[in-house]
């Protein structure tokens, strides 16, 4: 996967904002994640974007950011309920930073307006699949919900009719087993899609391209 110098400059101007405390909430891992997340959108190409999970907004917002410094086409939308049970869930997941886990609407638009970009919320749980994005396609998309039992496949199910391209997870790593387990039983059930990146804790799937002969290919001509 091509990595964009630009996603570098985006990922510094987080920690920025973090460090004058503008950015409300936090950005994981010092935004390593969001490098890849962005190159990911960045390879995508012109067309919407959508993510599961968004929280303070730090990986919708990168990947409306990214989809702006280099004038590609399309929205980013978000799928989050922001509701109390959800985040109890979370918080056993997050024990040890339970604070963190206090994202809301209205930070998120805070946060979205601080650089000048706009993400389309829908606030409801990724399952079943919300009524009003029935219809979508998507050419990329990045799961970061709920982490436990089978969500990370149920997740990667409900979009995999709808996103033409691209689907990258966030802790694909060993403290969260069932986003291992969802990855491992995507490549072994679903012949539609292989691995394309890992890095870190991100992993991308891409959409399997036509087989060669299959493909429509320009005639190879001699000089
Ligand atoms: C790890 S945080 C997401 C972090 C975010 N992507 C970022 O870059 O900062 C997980 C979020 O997933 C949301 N979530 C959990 N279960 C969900 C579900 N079934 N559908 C949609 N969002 C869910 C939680 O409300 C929480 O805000």
């Amino acid at each position: 996967m091509k990595i964009y110098p630009e996603a570098f400059e985006i990922v510094k101007k987080f920690n920025k904002a973090l460090q004058d405390k503008e950015f409300e909430g936090r950005v994981a891992d010092k935004g390593i994640n969001l490098i890849f997340l962005m190159s990911m959108v960045a390879n995508a190409g012109d067309g919407d974007h959508i993510e599961i999970g968004t929280l303070f907004g730090a990986s919708a917002i990168a990947a409306a950011l990214i989809k702006k410094e280099l004038g590609l086409g399309g929205e980013v939308y978000a799928i989050d309920p922001y509701d109390e049970e959800t985040r109890s869930r979370n918080v056993k997941m997050m024990a040890d930073v339970p604070e963190l886990l206090s994202g809301s609407p209205q930070a998120l638009k805070k946060n979205a307006d601080l650089f000048g970009v706009k993400i389309k919320l829908i606030q409801k749980q990724s399952d079943p699949w919300p009524e009003e994005l029935k219809d979508n396609v998507f050419v990329s998309a990045y799961i970061d919900g709920d982490h436990l039992h089978d969500m990370p496949y149920r997740d990667f199910t409900n979009l995999s009719e709808r996103v033409s391209d691209y689907i990258g997870f966030d802790n694909y790593e060993e403290g969260y087993p069932d986003v291992l387990g969802g990855v491992s039983k995507i490549l072994r059930e679903n012949e539609d899609w292989v691995l394309f990146y890992k890095n870190a804790s991100f992993l991308a799937l891409r959409r399997r391209l036509p087989p060669r002969a299959d493909a429509e290919m320009a005639p190879i001509t001699a000089q």
